[in-house]
């Protein structure tokens, strides 16, 4: 109703009848009163609409999808729309909830109250909620879960507040709750009994807790995704695993194993065991995981690894940050992702990739790898992105993969970058040669490889010779973005870089016989199809860039 309907409407029963009889057609009482009547019954009509948009709270945002959201509030509004299915609070001070709170706005479909400073919850508070399905009262000052929940609830999130304990009655008759977290608070000991009657439950985070020890076994027939990261276990007790018939995503990183749990539930596709104390890994106890995918060991204590072809469908295996003195033996052969980074590994040969031939990833930066075996990664076919970097290696290795597109060889011994190493890397985008002993650098190693964009020089000790200003060509052609190059010789050039010198081309120009210069132009001028980017056609030493 608009502000004219409502004048027209007022307009109507106080106009004095002689004045409307001078206006309008003649009324009668009985009819003026009609009209007024259904004027107001309109206006009644549209009330809820138009209530919701004037009495949205003060520090509040009101949309019309019954979405409300709140910052910097002291207490749940009192004049909230009671058509709120949505509410939003975070950064406020809000104490505590009580009943009243609520009673308003029953209708409430999803709460989500953070950062408040939230200590308390009164008894109830959410029990007529009866629509409610998603809670969440992350980030607050709360000592224990809130009582009373209503059984419509899904979604219940509690994490990063100071709940010590889960009691039994806290989450009883939630048969429709499907994701339960209570990361990054202060349990200590898990009884799961107190989950049993989460008969829907899906997803369960309990990271970040102080568990000890678990005691099952686990009554959560539906549960897919269950994670005890970052926690103090070391035990699984009474048969914990055994009716997760269903679960796929298990961590149980950042905890104290000493080895892998031996009962784990077939149906797992991800497990991640990071940062526990696994001395070793029998693969023979996990060949039940049939369809395990992934598995994360890195930051543990193993010193050797064999058999995980056992898991005939692993397509990613971390290790890094163990103590790893050799290549892992007999991997899958779905293998799609090695990390072996940060171990001590100190050969690669061809005996350790034989049957990779899924390999893409290989990650063996930060080992003591001085020896790697020619063509020890050529039946990996697919492999298209290899980290040797912080190792030994004199050279690069001989006959890699032609798929490589990336190649890290960044702080190694490499003295002398050949044609033979690099001739087949037509796939090539990133090279970094960054930290290495590198003096020169062949332009026609670089014509090998079409497709680099990126080249990492620095710190290694260039000798800026003409030649190099040959093969700066070629890089500029190319359009690769080339980082470093800081000359060590000769003492003239020192500090100058020789992708960028103005002073070293001048030299070179000098070096060169005019006669030269135009026999290199014409040859030039015949075979350059290379697209003249990156070049400033105001800069007379270029023409005497030679090829
Ligand atoms: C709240 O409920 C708990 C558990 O049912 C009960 O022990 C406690 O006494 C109640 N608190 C109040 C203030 O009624
Ligand atoms: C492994 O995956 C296949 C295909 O999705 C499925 O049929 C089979 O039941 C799974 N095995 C287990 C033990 O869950
Ligand atoms: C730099 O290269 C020149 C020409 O090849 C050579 O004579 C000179 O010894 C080299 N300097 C260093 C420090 O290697």
């Amino acid at each position: 109703m608009t502000t004219k309907e409502i004048f027209f409407f007022l307009y109507l029963l106080l106009t004095p009848k002689a004045t409307l009889h001078a206006l309008l057609p003649p009324f009668t009482l009985g009819q003026r009163v009609g009209c007024s009547y259904l004027l107001f019954y309109f206006w009644l009509q549209e009330t809820p609409k138009s209530g919701s948009s004037t009495t949205c709270p003060r520090r509040c945002n009101c949309d019309s999808a019954q979405t409300v959201q709140c910052y910097r509030i002291i207490e749940i509004p009192t004049e909230m729309p009671f058509t709120t299915k949505r509410l939003y609070i975070s950064h406020s001070k809000i104490k505590q909830l009580q009943v009243s709170d609520f009673g308003r706005i029953s209708g409430l479909e999803e709460l989500i109250l953070s950062c408040s400073g939230t200590e308390s919850i009164e008894n109830n508070t959410f029990k007529a909620l009866s629509t409610l399905q998603t809670l969440e009262l992350c980030k607050n000052k709360l000592r224990r879960i809130p009582t009373f929940l209503p059984s419509s609830l899904e979604v219940l999130k509690l994490g990063d507040n100071s709940i010590n304990a889960i009691h039994g009655s806290d989450l009883e008759g939630l048969k429709k709750l499907r994701v339960l977290d209570i990361q990054n608070n202060l349990i200590l000991a898990l009884s799961f009994s107190t989950l049993s009657s989460l008969c829907s439950l899906q997803s369960l985070i309990l990271d970040g807790n102080n568990m000890e020890s678990v005691s099952g076994p686990l009554k959560l027939p539906k549960l897919k995704y269950l994670s005890m990261a970052n926690n103090k276990l070391h035990s699984f007790l009474g048969h914990f695993f055994e009716p997760l018939q269903d679960l796929q995503f298990l961590s149980f990183s950042g905890n104290h194993l000493e080895k892998v749990p031996p009962d784990l539930p077939k149906s797992l596709l991800s497990l991640k065991l990071e940062r526990n104390r696994l001395k070793t890994v029998r693969f023979r106890d996990m060949q039940h995981l049939e369809n395990l995918s992934e598995l994360f060991l890195s930051e543990n204590q193993l010193s050797s690894i064999d058999g995980a072809h056992l898991l005939p469908n692993l397509i990613a295996l971390e290790l890094s940050r163990n103590q790893l003195q050799a290549m892992p033996l007999r991997l899958p052969a779905r293998l799609q992702k090695l990390d072996c980074s940060n171990n001590l590994i100190r050969q690669v040969t061809a005996q350790d990739f034989q049957g990779l031939r899924n390999l893409r990833h290989l990650f063996l930066d930060n080992n003591a790898v001085s020896l790697f075996e020619a063509g020890a990664l050529q039946r990996c076919a697919q492999l298209s992105n290899l980290a040797l970097e912080q190792n030994l290696l004199i050279s690069i290795p001989l006959r890699l993969p032609d798929t490589l597109a990336r190649l890290d060889l960044k702080g190694n011994d490499i003295q002398d970058v050949g044609e033979q190493e690099l001739k087949d890397l037509k796939q090539l985008q990133v090279l970094n040669l960054r930290n290495n002993k590198i003096s020169s650098l062949d332009r026609k190693v670089l014509e090998y490889l079409p497709r680099l964009r990126h080249l990492y020089l620095d710190g290694n000790p260039w000798n800026c010779t003409c030649d190099l200003l040959r093969t700066r060509k070629v890089l500029m052609a190319k359009r690769t973005d080339v980082k470093g190059g800081q000359c060590v010789a000769p003492i003239g050039s020192q500090g100058e870089s020789w992708m960028s010198s103005q002073k070293i081309l001048q030299q070179c120009e000098d070096d060169f016989s005019s006669a030269e210069r135009i026999k290199e132009a014409r040859k030039e001028m015949k075979t350059d199809d290379f697209p003249s980017v990156g070049i400033n056609v105001d800069d007379d030493y270029y023409d005497y860039e030679i090829d």
